[in-house]
């Protein structure tokens, strides 16, 4: 009679186990920790900070001017799964990121884990952030540091029941948050830059790749386009396929990331607004460079 009990409860207390053990929130990495070290470089922070597309989800909807500079969230993202509102990572050392170290900073950036332990959720794009390196990751927080400090109350999520439990994203994690790069490309230094431009700071995976029922990206399509984050909606296709964006030419590309005009004079819409803007702001070489990756990436068709 006792061993019929014993033996379930065994495997649940083993599957339990299991959970906690896959789920448990990773540590930095020697190799980032390392790069964290020396003094940043001002410059490549700021250039990374534009490419990375920081003030599109932490400052205010719609800022224009300085108020771009001010990282003090409230920015609401709505997604299937919910409404997500952007934490303040302004230097406020009360309700901002003022008082957390570079390794807090960096873990955050590169693994999703907050200074307490907790994941954050992928609407917060280190899935793609993983792919920067320590030096990267020294010098934008070194040059967030520059911008205004605002006090102002993180507000929590607005989030369907099942996914409340930030636990459950360790697993989530284990299957989709990878740190290698997707696209093999050669040693052209040119081509390696355009891939950590599109891979890591650009984020552009997030919206141009398509994703599954578990909201992870299906890497097999990579750039081919897909559904919107925010669950309306179709995100072009940027590979170099016909139906994506093969005519056009790298200095159409180069054109579009400086204008926001495409080859057929169309103005740049919807979540590639913010985007373009951002891009706007980068040397030609590297908008040169993410073209060039651009056209170096297998050409996929669309499906929808
Ligand atoms: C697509 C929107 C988006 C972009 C782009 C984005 N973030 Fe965030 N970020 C978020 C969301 C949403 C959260 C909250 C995640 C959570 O609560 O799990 C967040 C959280 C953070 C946090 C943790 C703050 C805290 O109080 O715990 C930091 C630090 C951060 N982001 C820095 C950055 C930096 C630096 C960039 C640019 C390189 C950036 N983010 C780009 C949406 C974004
Ligand atoms: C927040 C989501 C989002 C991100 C991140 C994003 N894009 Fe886009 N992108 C879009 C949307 C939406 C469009 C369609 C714009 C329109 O309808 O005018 C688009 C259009 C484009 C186009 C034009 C394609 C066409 O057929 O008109 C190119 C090229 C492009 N994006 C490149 C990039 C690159 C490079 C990056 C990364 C640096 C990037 N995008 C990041 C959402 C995004």
């Amino acid at each position: 009679m006792k061993s019929r009990f014993a033996v379930p409860l065994l495997l649940i207390i083993a599957g339990l186990g299991m959970f906690w053990w896959l789920s448990t929130p990773e540590q930095l990495p020697a190799e980032i920790k390392a790069q964290l070290l020396g003094s940043a470089d001002l410059a490549n922070g700021e250039r990374a900070f534009w490419a990375g597309g920081c003030a599109s989800c932490h400052a205010a909807k719609g800022a224009t001017g300085d108020a771009i500079l001010e990282l003090a969230g409230g920015h609401r993202l709505n997604t299937p799964y919910g409404v997500f509102v952007s934490p303040n990572i302004t230097p406020d050392v009360q309700t901002g990121i003022g008082s957390w170290s570079l390794e807090d900073f960096a873990l955050a950036m590169h693994r999703g884990v907050s200074p307490g332990g907790r994941h954050y959720y992928p609407a917060f794009p280190y899935t793609s952030y993983i792919r920067l390196d320590g030096h990267t990751l020294r010098d934008l927080l070194a040059y967030i540091g520059t911008l205004p400090a605002v006090s102002r109350i993180n507000e929590p999520h607005e989030l369907g029941f099942a996914y409340r439990w930030r636990r459950t994203l360790g697993i989530w994690k284990q299957l989709y948050l990878d740190s290698g790069f997707v696209s093999t490309v050669s040693d052209d230094e040119t081509l390696q830059r355009g891939r950590i431009l599109v891979e890591g700071l650009g984020h552009c995976g997030e919206c141009h790749t398509p994703r599954n029922a578990l909201g992870g990206l299906e890497i097999d399509r990579w750039l081919a386009g897909g559904q919107a984050p925010e669950g309306k909606g179709f995100i072009p296709n940027i590979t170099p396929h016909t139906s994506g964006v093969g005519e056009w030419s790298a200095d159409d590309l180069v054109y579009y990331f400086e204008s926001g005009f495409t080859p057929d004079y169309d103005s740049v819409g919807g979540s590639m607004v913010d985007v373009q803007k951002n891009l706007s702001r980068l040397s030609k070489q590297d908008l040169e460079a993410i073209a060039a990756y651009l056209k170096a990436v297998p050409p996929l068709e669309t499906r929808r």
